[in-house]
């Protein structure tokens, strides 16, 4: 089957990130119809012949073609037991020539698998098979599987090759790409990790019709970030999708009949990921272009602390975005009232725009900040739709900007 899109991200190594539109509509699912065994299959088929395996050459006695054997890498396949549960056999089965030597983790799902534990349980059980520096770890699931896995992969015998198989829309849009790896520390998120880009990143757009509505929002309010930051059509391209009420429908049954075609996954996940392709081309290593990317994550991190990780991440960015675009029109710094056509789109799709947190406890959560430096912190300030920049304002001055934000 062939990719719908093909990306090339040129990092150094440079991959390519092939999209998927799910291929056969033979069960329903969550409401929408798709068969939920296609895309673990066929992401496995794609991953075999990246890795060169012949799916139709004949196996020998012990499961592999003779030619094939030696040249062929080991994988090592991480997933959580969620996705384990829906796609797990069907991925290991697909694999083809693959299958016979190689290995399945599956760990507890959610952010806490994002550990020093786990990464040592990584380490660990590949040293203990064997795996060698021509072997491959895939990492299937969404962007918790992909930031362990590929922070696993980044040290494993100081660096072996991985491939992103992202599952949720979240890791389809953002994670999957662009080649940040970590795990959390007791002091934060994301505190230890290491810049590792991915072999391959195969994206399979049948996965995601089998994801919760509120981990569907999750990834869309990365896509909408996208729009606001650097992609103004693509943000118009959202608000036609969703803007328009049909009075039949709750916002979560707006999201997925609308989401979950195979036409508006394509553009949504196209567009976010040419955008992230064009700001890790430009700065790999996060010092100026690609910290655009956190727009809305000030304050949604904020948030999430705040709510001692109830809120998930890209519900709090939802909100982070909005309560920054509403700051930034009202200090002068926007020339569009970003806050208010994000109000319109984020509350037709039901995010809570403001959570119960007061200024103080916003102010006490912002300063925790990884990025803030001793007296200053830098915010993502939207100008205009498609065009955000980076504003460094002295700490003093945080308490204005927040103040602003629920006024
Ligand atoms: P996640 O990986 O925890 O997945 C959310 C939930 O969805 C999990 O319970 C998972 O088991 C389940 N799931 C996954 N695929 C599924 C499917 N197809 N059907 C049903 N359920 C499925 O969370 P996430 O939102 O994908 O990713 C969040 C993580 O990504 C955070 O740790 C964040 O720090 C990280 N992140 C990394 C980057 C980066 O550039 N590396 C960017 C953004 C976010
Ligand atoms: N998700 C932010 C980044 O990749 O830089």
């Amino acid at each position: 089957m062939d990719p719908v899109r093909t990306i090339q991200v040129n990092t150094a190594p440079a991959y390519e990130v092939r999209i998927f539109e799910p291929a056969a509509i033979s069960s329903s699912v969550a409401g929408s119809q798709v068969n939920p065994f296609l895309p673990a299959k066929q992401a496995a088929e794609e991953v075999a012949a990246f890795l060169g395996a012949k799916p139709n050459a004949a196996p020998d006695a012990h499961g592999a073609a003779p030619d094939q054997q030696a040249a062929l890498p080991r994988v090592f396949v991480l997933t959580d037991e969620t996705v384990d549960a829906l796609y797990g056999d069907t991925f290991m089965d697909s694999l083809g020539p693959l299958r016979e030597s190689a290995v399945r983790m599956v760990v507890p799902a959610g952010e806490t698998t994002k550990s020093l534990t786990s990464l040592g349980e990584g380490l660990e059980a590949m040293a203990k098979e064997g795996f060698t520096r021509s072997d491959v770890l895939i990492a299937l699931g969404g962007g918790v599987i992909g930031d362990l896995g590929g922070f696993i992969a980044a040290t494993y015998l100081r660096g072996i090759r991985y491939i992103q198989v992202p599952t949720t829309m979240l890791a389809c849009v953002d994670s999957s790409v662009g080649g940040k790896t970590a795990i959390d520390l007791a002091a934060g998120k994301n505190l230890a990790g290491a810049f590792h880009q991915p072999a391959l990143v195969v994206i399979q757009e049948g996965f995601l019709y089998t994801l919760s509505d509120e981990i569907l929002l999750d990834g869309l309010a990365e896509a909408i970030k996208c729009g606001v930051i650097g992609d103004a059509s693509l943000l118009e391209g959202l608000e036609s999708l969703f803007l328009p009420s049909a009075t039949t429908e709750t916002a979560a049954q707006s999201v997925r009949a609308r989401l979950l075609t195979p036409a508006a996954l394509t553009r949504v996940i196209t567009a976010a990921i040419e955008l992230k392709r064009r700001f890790v081309e430009e700065d790999e290593r996060d010092n100026g272009l690609r910290q655009l990317l956190n727009f809305g994550h000030t304050l949604g991190h904020a948030i999430e602390g705040a709510s001692s990780y109830a809120v998930t991440h890209g519900h709090a960015v939802a909100s982070g975005m909005y309560l920054c675009g509403r700051a930034s029109k009202q200090l002068g710094w926007s020339e569009e009232d970003l806050g208010r056509r994000l109000e319109d789109l984020l509350g037709a799709l039901g995010y809570r725009l403001v959570y119960p947190y007061d200024a103080e406890t916003l102010y006490t959560y912002t300063m925790k900040d990884k990025k803030r430096m001793a007296d200053t912190i830098s915010l993502v300030v939207p100008v205009r739709a498609g065009r955000c920049e980076l504003k460094k304002i002295p700490v003093s001055e945080l308490m204005d900007f927040i103040t602003a934000a629920l006024a």
